[in-house]
């Protein structure tokens, strides 16, 4: 089975054929109205299940569109109206889901959520997010990256703030796609050592700076996500913003990287929280390319699942 769990579990050869795939079934369609059918309709005759334990909106409507323009049919499934992990196991529920559909997409709160879905599921898992990692959307951030500058790899990624699901992901992506990767912010949040570990392994320079001015010295890409993410709980929050506050990306921390950088935030953002407006908005962000191109790389992420 073909699962689509991770960017440290896919092979690099596999990872590249999905980004490229992804740019050129987005060039392919370009102009058309976002409800037109693919040329090609790989997921003719498909069912696909969008599974959500957490809100999303880029997440939500990318796969539901980007399957209807392959020709496929989508149900949005929320976890507290499902049986799963409750009514019944995570197995049972995987076994059952194999039955209706060709296809299930989950966003889930523990990884093991995830592991045990693909493990029992007679149809191909994709990994929707969970506390851990967040493989579909750096994929649209590599496309994006490249979309924009060329080879991602070689190049310095800075990631500023909390070491997060999306952080994890991005370190999986620097040892799978051969860039180096800067992690700035306080200790208490840095990514976890099996994945700075992971990227190291394939010979990436992976390195933690605790000063932000240093850390984006030579940086071609800044990268942040929100303070407090899903799974965080409400009581952590008044100490991340104290604790993130010096790591905000702002004009002033932007000119010091290159002058090509480019900035990325997966979305959804505080605003002027974890980037100020001027960054956001400002000659630097592809944020809503990066946004856009959840449809595109997933819709080759799912092509490859299928084995179409
Ligand atoms: N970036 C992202 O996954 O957004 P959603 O939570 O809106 O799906
Ligand atoms: N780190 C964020 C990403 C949201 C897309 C979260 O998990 O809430």
């Amino acid at each position: 089975m073909t699962h689509f769990l991770d960017i440290h579990t896919t092979t690099p050869a596999d990872l590249r054929q999905m980004i490229d795939t992804g740019r050129a079934m987005k060039d392919a369609r370009k102009g058309r109205p976002k409800g037109a059918p693919d040329d090609d309709l790989p997921l003719a005759g498909h069912m696909v299940a969008l599974i959500f334990e957490k809100p999303s909106t880029r997440t939500r409507v990318s796969f539901d569109v980007g399957v209807r323009q392959m020709g496929g049919q989508t149900m949005v499934l929320s976890g507290k109206e499902m049986q799963l992990g409750h009514g019944e196991t995570i197995a049972d529920t995987a076994r059952v889901l194999s039955r209706y559909v060709d296809l299930i997409m989950i966003r889930t709160f523990e990884e093991q959520t995830l592991l045990e879905m693909a493990e029992h599921a007679t149809v191909p898992v994709i990994n929707g997010l969970t506390n851990r990692t967040h493989p579909c959307q750096i994929m649209a951030d590599i496309m994006t990256y490249e979309e924009h500058r060329g080879p991602i790899a070689g190049k310095k990624v800075v990631w500023s703030g909390d070491g997060n699901n999306v952080c994890a992901s991005f370190l999986h992506a620097a040892g799978q796609f051969g860039f180096d990767f800067t992690f700035t912010g306080p200790p208490t949040l840095d990514p976890e050592r099996e994945w700075i570990d992971f990227a190291r392994t394939k010979g990436v320079e992976v390195a933690i700076e605790r000063d932000p001015n240093k850390a984006v010295d030579g940086a071609d890409l800044v990268v942040t996500d929100t303070w407090v993410s899903m799974h965080d709980p409400e009581s952590a929050k008044e100490r991340r913003h104290n604790q993130l506050r010096p790591y905000q990306v702002n004009e002033d921390l932007m000119a010091r990287a290159r002058p090509d950088a480019l900035f990325m935030h997966c979305l959804p953002a505080h605003r002027n929280d974890e980037a100020t407006s001027a960054v956001m908005d400002g000659p630097h962000s592809v944020i809503f390319d990066e946004a856009e191109n959840r449809l595109h790389a997933q819709k080759a992420v799912m092509r490859w699942c299928l084995g179409k």
